[in-house]
């Protein structure tokens, strides 16, 4: 198949559109690189060999159907989105523009071209803060902040999409990513926010020491708990989605976690046991919009895709180690 990523010189999408060419599958990259990297790209090509590339922005509807013009392609993975759920709670209207309009002048290209596939990048951030954790896919959709929300927006539109049979769609829900493919493609935000990246730049000094988001929390140390998954596994559901939505019509929604919560206190220890680095820290205040637990119920995504996590959190971080030190 000919697969459109957005937002492939990015980090999940980088890897997925890697992991596809592998597959066989042919990959069109779509990238503004305000935030992905063309040294990704060219790594990408490096891993994978050759693919096409379009830099556009999916804010200029007549750019992007000018450039959507002239390809085909058979399914789409949309991943291109700002991610910082601090900035989006700054810059609301730039997150809405970005997330829920270029989302939307996408679809509208695609579905006049006649493509009817489409997967999309959502988050557990829809949850807010949840009432039940284990978190089903039914569980009420509240999100916190205008990075969630705009989340929200666009997995309605799909919906009402499917429901007038002009887009099949599957809205995967992230929990916490992390780790790398073979130590090659892996993540590199900035301004970076993640707790696994930040935790090794406190062990190799390129930060004073970890900041811990608070320890008065109602979890067995105090630390939030949240459900980390290996880029490797969120990547192979994502192949697998797709081939299950090339025979599906409608809209369907899946949770991508382990089922398994960690606090940011077993992270921290585990990623010193990996990296056998003593990692300054210090426990300041709670990070404003930080849920106390959140962790995936993967019963849906393992019983009607057959698909289940195969790495652990020690797996998770020393992939991202792995990375980290050839960077
Ligand atoms: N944390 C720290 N110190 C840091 C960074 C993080 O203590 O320097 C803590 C946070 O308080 C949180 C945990 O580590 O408890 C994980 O934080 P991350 O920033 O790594 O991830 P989040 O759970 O906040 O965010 C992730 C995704 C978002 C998504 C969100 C859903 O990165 O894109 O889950 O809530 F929106």
């Amino acid at each position: 198949m000919k697969i459109l990523v957005t937002g492939g010189a990015g980090y999940i999408g980088s890897i997925t559109a890697a992991m596809l060419m592998q597959e066989g599958h042919e990959v069109i990259i779509l990238d503004n690189l305000e935030t992905g990297h063309q040294e990704t790209l060219d790594k990408i090509m490096r891993i994978a060999g050759e693919f096409d590339f379009i830099k556009v922005d999916l804010r200029d509807k007549p750019k992007l159907e000018t450039a959507l013009s002239q390809v085909e392609f058979d399914a789409v993975i949309h991943f291109a989105a700002y991610i910082e759920v601090g900035r989006s709670v700054q810059q609301p209207d730039a997150f809405l523009k970005n997330n829920f309009e270029g989302t939307k002048n996408l679809v509208e290209v695609i579905t006049d071209k006649g493509v009817r596939k489409f997967i999309f990048s959502s988050t557990a951030a829809v949850y807010g803060h949840p009432d039940q954790v284990p978190i089903p896919e039914t569980a009420k959709l509240k999100p916190i902040n205008p990075y969630g929300e705009s989340k929200v927006k666009v997995e309605k539109m799909l919906q009402k999409y499917a429901d007038q049979g002009k887009l099949d769609s599957l809205r995967l829900r992230y929990f916490n990513p992390a780790g790398s493919y073979n130590g090659q493609l892996g993540e590199l935000h900035e301004p970076e926010t993640h707790l696994i990246p930040l935790i090794f730049k406190a062990g190799k000094g390129e930060r004073d020491k970890l900041f811990i988001f608070g320890d008065d929390y109602n979890t067995k140390d105090g630390t939030p708990i949240r459900d980390y998954i290996h880029i490797m596994d969120l990547v192979d559901a994502h192949i697998v989605a797709l081939n299950y939505l090339m025979n599906k019509s409608g809209s369907d929604v899946f949770n991508i976690g382990t089922g398994k919560g960690y606090t940011v206190k077993e992270v921290f220890e585990t990623a010193k046991q990996v990296t056998g680095m003593d990692i300054p820290f210090e426990i300041v205040e709670r990070r404003e919009g930080d849920s106390i637990e959140l962790v995936a119920d993967p019963t849906k995504i393992n019983a009607v895709l057959g698909w289940q996590a195969k790495y652990n959190l020690h797996d998770i971080i020393q992939s991202a180690w792995d990375f980290e030190r050839q960077k």
